[in-house]
């Protein structure tokens, strides 16, 4: 009893100093949650699903405001009249029509063709992806078309290199089981054969001639509806390709494109027209009333 009597104002000491130091850890945590909360409110733009970089990469998301363009120091902007071509309701359906069915003929091809196409039409093919809508019109996109041999090669062994250790590694049982019946494997042959490579890169951030940032509110969405303005842009003209997003290739695509530090690769798109032996898996699309819902 005395020497329990002895010890009370140790252990009363231990446990003041434990009750303290719980105290401070959980006013730690709270102020690193709000300080997380009120930069998510600062940026809202920013979908926490997408990752897209640019919590990282935008005003008050880091660095130094003074490197920030001042929005209030853009020139006011024009409004103009818009009136675009009006269509009777049956022009409107057989057009509706027309353009599912041309849409409806798309698939992914691994197989192409070797067969040049002409550089006008791809030229052309991009200005239309770069119609898209932005957020707040920052047009965050770069598409770096490859035609050198050379260039091509190098990315097939970059991408090649990875696939192997995504395959293998990296993507798990599961995913490689849910690609084993569309047959795909690391071996990429299309980055050779076809004429182009088309390298699809969202600007995590934008850079004005004067050197400021500016902020890309919304940039892989933005990046991802011009993908597929693209993408339909190819298939009106008959050519076709296959979707592909590299898994950890970016960073050295990145570099071996001379592309700057604030675009991230998004797409990989080799086109062309397709082998003349091509063959695709036989794949069923949801009907209509499967993937809508009126209210
Ligand atoms: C975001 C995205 C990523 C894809 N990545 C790959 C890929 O890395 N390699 C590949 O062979 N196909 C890839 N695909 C193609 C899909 O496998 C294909 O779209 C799907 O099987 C449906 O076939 P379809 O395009 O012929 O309709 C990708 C498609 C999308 C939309």
């Amino acid at each position: 009893m005395a020497l329990l009597s002895g010890l009370t104002p140790v252990l009363l000491a231990l446990l003041c100093l434990v009750v303290g130091f719980l105290l401070l850890r959980s006013q730690e945590t709270s102020k690193t949650t709000s300080r997380k909360d009120s930069k998510d409110k600062e940026r809202p733009w920013v979908d926490q699903d997408l990752q897209d970089d640019s919590e990282t990469t935008t005003a008050g998301g880091g660095g130094e405001d003074d490197d920030w363009a001042d929005p209030a120091e853009e020139e006011d902007l024009a409004h103009v009249p818009y009136a675009p071509p009006r269509y009777s309701e049956e022009s409107m359906l057989q057009r509706s029509t027309d353009f599912y069915r041309l849409m409806n003929q798309r698939r992914s091809v691994r197989f192409l063709s070797p067969e040049p196409v002409p550089r006008d039409v791809i030229d052309r093919v991009i200005h239309t992806a770069g119609t898209a809508p932005s957020g707040a019109h920052t047009e965050p996109w770069t598409f770096v078309v490859v035609s050198d041999p050379e260039t091509k090669h190098r990315i097939r062994l970059i991408v090649e290199e990875e696939e192997e250790v995504n395959y293998r590694q990296r993507m798990g049982d599961k995913w490689v089981q849910d690609l084993a019946r569309l047959r795909t494997n690391w071996i990429k042959e299309y980055l050779d054969v076809a004429p182009y490579l088309i390298l699809i890169f969202k600007q995590t951030y934008g850079i004005l001639p004067n050197g400021k940032k500016k902020t890309h509110y919304y940039n892989e969405i933005s990046v991802s509806i011009s993908c597929g303005i693209l993408l339909a842009a190819l298939q009106n003209v008959g050519l076709v390709t296959v979707t592909s997003t590299p898994l950890n290739c970016g960073p050295q695509l990145r570099l071996l494109l001379n592309r700057p530090a604030n675009e991230k690769l998004l797409m990989l798109l080799p086109v062309g027209y397709p082998a003349a032996d091509a063959t695709v898996p036989d794949l069923k699309r949801k009907k209509v009333e499967d993937i809508m819902v009126h209210v």
